[in-house]
């Protein structure tokens, strides 16, 4: 039996039944709540129950104290709903809502999808989830204090693993050690959620995602959230490399393609010849597109990529304001 959840104050409602956590089905339902351990542990997604039975579920005392359960406060990444209920709770709406913390992790997985790109899995551990937002990365820190960025490229929703899609960078250290030495298990420590390059959701412009090479991983993870919070606004993927192997996951966007009208997808090499298109991905938009005035645009890739989009966009009308980028910018040698 499904009841109905009201969020206050912003009023926003939703279904959840019996058997699924009011923090899940908020999430499948595009609210996003606080959250972190989602297993009872944390305290991150505490609110109170204003109105309806719930049943808690299994939360642990400290995270729920007994004088705290009495005064109507609940976990929601547990507790499940016994008949429609009013819950007071903050919504995030952007990145600053989210706590930014530092976390070790485990490699899960190392699968190496192209010469130059492995996509790694990282566990972070038992009773620990990481919050973030679609288009948004971690930082490994390494030992020596040094830093390195990249992009999460899986949605929130999936959130068992951290995936990052890794470029080895020729002569690179961490990248270098990524496509050498690194081997499943090892333990590394990161800093996230960081960034601000994530889906504008409150606007109903029509989208264009451009992506640069391992530039897709966060247009993957936001192509991904929005497919699974419904959102249907006009959504074209340009994903470019230099050759077909360079779109190693090359199946993937077809696929979102073909399950929902509203996604186009438009692969572009630059230094293969092949039945599609050829040349510089950020051009291939403007073929596309003479006129850019009712679009925004999110890129990402490396940053001679991102400045050429940046200033040809706008040339073609687009609002300044409607551009939104991650730049791969990288460390200079020493930092
Ligand atoms: C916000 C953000 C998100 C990022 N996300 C991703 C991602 O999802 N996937 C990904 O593959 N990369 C991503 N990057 C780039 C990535 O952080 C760097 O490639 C990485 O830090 C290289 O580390 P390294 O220790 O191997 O190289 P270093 O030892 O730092 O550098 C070795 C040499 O290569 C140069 N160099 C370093 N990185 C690059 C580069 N990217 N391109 C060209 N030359 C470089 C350096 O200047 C130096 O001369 C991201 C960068 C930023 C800022
Ligand atoms: S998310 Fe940690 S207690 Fe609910």
């Amino acid at each position: 039996m499904a009841f109905t959840v009201t969020l206050r104050p912003s009023g926003h409602t939703f279904t959840a039944d019996a058997d699924t956590p009011l923090l899940q089905a908020a999430l499948d339902a595009g609210f996003t709540l606080p959250y972190g351990c989602r297993n009872g542990a944390c305290g991150s997604c505490k609110g109170k129950v204003l109105d309806g039975e719930i049943d808690h579920g299994k939360v642990q005392d400290s995270a729920l104290p007994a004088a705290e359960r009495t005064a109507g406060m609940a976990l929601f990444c547990c507790a499940t709903a016994r008949s429609d209920v009013t819950l007071e709770c903050r919504e995030v709406g952007a990145a600053k809502d989210i706590p930014i913390r530092i976390l070790p992790c485990r490699v899960h997985k190392l699968e190496r999808v192209a010469d130059d790109v492995i996509v790694m899995s990282l566990r972070l551990p038992t009773n620990e989830r990481l919050q973030f937002l679609a288009g948004q990365y971690i930082e490994f820190m390494l030992k020596d204090g040094k830093r390195r960025a990249f992009s999460i490229a899986n949605a929130p929703h999936d959130d068992e693993l951290v995936t990052l899609h890794v470029r080895h960078v020729p002569g690179g250290e961490f990248t270098g050690h990524v496509f050498g030495t690194m081997k499943e298990k090892e333990i590394l420590r990161f800093q996230g959620p960081l960034g601000s390059f994530f889906l504008d959701e409150s606007s109903q412009k029509p989208i264009i995602l451009l992506a640069g090479g391992t530039g897709f991983a966060p247009i993957k993870a936001i192509a991904e959230h929005a497919i699974h919070t419904g959102i249907t606004r006009p959504m074209t993927i340009y994903w470019g490399a230099r050759d077909q192997a360079g779109l190693y996951l090359s199946a993937l966007p077809p696929q979102w393609a073909a399950a929902h009208a509203h996604i186009r997808y438009v692969p572009v090499l630059s230094d293969e010849n092949w039945d599609g298109r050829r040349g510089l991905v950020h051009r291939a938009v403007l073929e596309d597109h003479t006129d850019l005035s009712a679009f925004q645009v999110y890129a990402c890739g490396a940053p001679a990529m991102i400045d050429a989009a940046r200033a040809d966009y706008i040339a073609a009308g687009l609002p300044a304001t409607e551009f939104f980028a991650d730049s791969f910018s990288f460390a200079t040698p020493g930092s």
